[in-house]
């Protein structure tokens, strides 16, 4: 059968991320690819007794169809979860999702008409790229420091494109990054996207996971107008084959929003919702967040100082105050992806910055994830990686 397939479907199978996934799936690889978070931090003994509660007291709730906007009382717990994020919303403004994930494929699905610009970091999240080409969009990238997005080169950007769909940025602990924007660029932001009339989608599965630096309230917060769209999610903070992320938004924008999540799978599974509910209950979860942050913190030094130590001294790398990532750039390395093949060969694993970009693609870049791995393997791995550094420096000199 030949299928006729709509533009949204990729013309040929390659996708190069999945085959550097897949590669660095060997188990004698050190992989530093996934966005993994460490798996012997999940909380599965108190999750199975949150499950054994709700399998008692509401089994045949539980088990039957519910409604596309999500549990209502896992969406005000979501509510006091906002309040210490300083942002203060109401039942009709929270959402569940099947993950943060569904929520950027819906919000790209209401706004993007082949064509259409969206205007992103760069480099960004790489799943959201997907997500917006898969729609046809026009991506425009920001170029970023390490304060985050340039505002006063978006405030260029949307006068070039007065008719760019929405902002689609990650203002903590960025993907790929690692970096955090600045509370002033907040603000500013904010305010040029309020004047230039352009929605902004404010992705933030990284924020509660803070080691360093103060506080910086999310861009929701400086919202007065409803124009920002505010992500957040279980997966980085629990786990993320729960598929438990939430939406906060204007009600307007809302119940459009939920039509199109009854489309897409009628609701986020009804058992689950409840489970985290009774763990939120059960379980504190800012100790929990606690415990998580601590470890990571530990790990992302570890792994700034083996890449002091191993890779050459003019290399340049973020140095995150929370998250999963570290932003890496070797000068005269050149395509990362060769970089890559050298790294397999000595097993170890990274993803190539050339993922990451809308626009041009920066030379010598790649993102480093430090949460999934333990000591012996980030010391090894950044080893392993300081000598393909030298080996490809070496046959990029002749
Ligand atoms: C920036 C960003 N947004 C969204 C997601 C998707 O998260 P979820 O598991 O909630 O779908 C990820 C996952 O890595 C991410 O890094």
């Amino acid at each position: 059968m030949k299928f006729r397939y709509t533009k949204s479907v990729p013309k040929n199978n390659d996708n190069a991320t999945a085959e550097i996934l897949k590669a660095a799936a060997n188990p004698k690889v050190i992989s530093f690819g996934g966005g993994l978070p460490a798996p012997e931090l999940f909380p599965v003994e108190e999750m199975k007794t949150a499950a054994d509660k709700v399998f008692d007291k509401y089994g045949k709730v539980v088990l039957q169809y519910s409604e596309a906007i999500g549990y209502s009382k896992l969406r005000k717990q979501i509510i006091d979860l906002m309040k210490e994020r300083k942002v203060e919303v109401k039942l009709d403004n929270v959402g569940i999702v099947t993950g943060s994930q569904q929520a950027i494929d819906l919000i790209a699905r209401m706004l993007l008409n082949p064509g259409d610009v969206v205007i992103t970091e760069d480099p960004t999240y790489l799943a959201a790229i997907d997500v917006f080409n898969s729609y046809g969009a026009n991506i425009v990238g920001v170029s970023m420091d390490d304060d985050g997005m340039k505002t006063d080169d978006l405030e260029k950007l949307v006068k070039k494109y007065p008719e760019a769909k929405f902002i689609y940025t990650i203002p903590n602990f960025q993907n790929p990054t690692g970096r955090t924007m600045t509370e002033y660029r907040r603000k500013k932001l904010v305010k040029i996207a309020k004047d230039a009339e352009i929605p902004v989608v404010e992705d933030d599965p990284y924020g509660a996971i803070r080691y360093a630096g103060n506080y910086v309230p999310p861009l929701k917060h400086f919202d007065r107008d409803g124009g920002v769209i505010y992500l957040s999610s279980f997966s980085k903070i629990l786990a993320p084959g729960l598929r438990m992320g939430w939406i906060v938004a204007d009600k307007s924008f809302m119940n459009k929003f939920v039509m199109l999540k009854q489309n897409a799978d009628l609701h986020t599974d009804n058992l689950t919702q409840y489970i985290v509910s009774q763990f939120l209950i059960d379980v504190d979860i800012k100790k929990h967040i606690k415990d998580i942050t601590h470890v990571y913190e530990h790990r992302a030094n570890l792994m700034v100082k083996q890449i002091d130590k191993y890779f050459p001294q003019n290399v340049n790398h973020s140095n995150p105050e929370g998250g999963m990532f570290i932003w890496v750039e070797v000068p005269g390395v050149g395509d990362t992806n060769e970089l890559f093949k050298a790294c397999i060969r000595n097993n170890v694993a990274f993803v190539p910055g050339s993922s990451f970009f809308a626009g041009d693609i920066k030379p010598g870049t790649f993102r480093l994830n430090f949460s999934n791995m333990n000591d012996d393997q980030i010391k090894e791995g950044i080893k392993r990686m300081g000598k393909s550094i030298a080996e490809i420096l070496s046959d990029n000199k002749y």
